[in-house]
């Protein structure tokens, strides 16, 4: 009998039923910049399509659209295998501004619907105003879903008080080993609302701490012990079960970015990575989470 692998639970919203998703998914920060092949691009994430790593996270920033364009060319002929998240800026996100941003990021991904689609960061137009239009876009069928993005604690204290913040299916976040600042409130919060957590840079792209974590002896022992590689340990952990019950949904859905076919390959078998409590007490130990509340990081 094949396992059932790790997978995030969506709650139904007003027009769709509740969904599970691998709990690891493709990012696309820095594709469609000619860093590397085109090409390889849309390979790669073809392949994480072929792996089942269905969620693919994208944003109007990112390569300035040339993301979502790589996006879109990847999953032609295939967008039943795909579950896409975009993303819009926040000084794009008002009540007329945000209809014309989705129809732009719809006409770059090539596709009708836009399946989870989130507000990048807080900004100054109201979130209210943002809702209606997400709403809005809802009803017309250009997105699925909506959710926001790096919102610390009292941003979604603060959304709660709107009618629509029920409607709400994400919070995504940057989340490693690394930075555990979440845990203490924001991560509490979306669990106690039935929401999962989506974890952006959960290699630590960008930060500091990158190599720091790679090469951790305790972060490679643990690796050793699975016969997996330190990366794979670092989404195993993101992922990891937090109830008794590892069939559980899972509160956490990691989207690392790869351009290789050997990175997608190595993040997808993460998801049979079993860390068990010795493990997650020694990364506890080498890498402790905050006690108290500390401001959100982000990138
Ligand atoms: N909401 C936000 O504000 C926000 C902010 C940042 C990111 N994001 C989203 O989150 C996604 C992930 O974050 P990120 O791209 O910043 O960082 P990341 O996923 O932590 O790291 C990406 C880097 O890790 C490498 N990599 C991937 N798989 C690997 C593996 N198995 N072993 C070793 N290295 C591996 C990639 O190399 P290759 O490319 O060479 O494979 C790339 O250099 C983004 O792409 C984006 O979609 C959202």
């Amino acid at each position: 009998m094949s396992r059932m692998l790790p997978q995030i639970l969506l709650p139904e919203s007003q027009n769709e039923p509740s969904l599970t998703l691998p709990a690891v998914g493709q990012g696309t920060w820095y594709m469609g910049e000619n860093l590397v092949p085109r090409q390889q691009e849309k390979d790669a994430l073809r392949y994480g399509l072929d792996l089942g790593l269905s969620l693919i996270d994208t944003a109007e920033m990112y390569g300035d659209g040339g993301a979502e364009q790589v996006v879109g060319e990847a999953i032609r002929g295939r967008r039943d295998d795909a579950f896409v998240v975009s993303k819009v800026y926040p000084w794009n996100a008002a009540r007329e501004s945000a209809i014309a941003a989705c129809e732009r990021s719809l006409e770059r991904l090539d596709i009708d619907t836009i399946d989870l689609y989130l507000l990048h960061w807080p900004g100054s137009i109201p979130l209210e105003e943002t809702f209606e239009a997400f709403e809005r876009l809802r009803d017309q069928g250009k997105i699925r879903r909506f959710g926001v993005s790096n919102f610390d604690a009292g941003s979604l204290r603060a959304m709660d008080a709107l009618p629509a913040a029920s409607e709400c299916a994400t919070n995504q976040v940057l989340y490693h080993l690394g930075s555990r600042g979440i845990e203490v409130d924001v991560l509490p919060w979306m669990q106690d609302h039935h929401r999962p957590v989506m974890a952006y840079c959960p290699l630590a792209q960008g930060g500091r701490l990158r190599s720091k974590l790679l090469s951790s002896s305790v972060v490679n022992e643990i690796a050793d012990k699975h016969g997996a590689n330190a990366a794979q340990v670092l989404l195993a952990w993101v992922i990891r079960p937090t109830s008794s019950n590892p069939g559980a949904p899972r509160p956490v859905v990691a989207i690392p970015k790869a351009s290789t076919l050997a990175h997608v390959k190595a993040n997808a078998e993460a998801l049979t990575i079993d860390l068990d409590a010795e493990d997650l007490t020694r990364l506890d130990n080498a890498f402790p989470a905050p006690r108290e509340p500390v401001s959100l990081d982000i990138i």
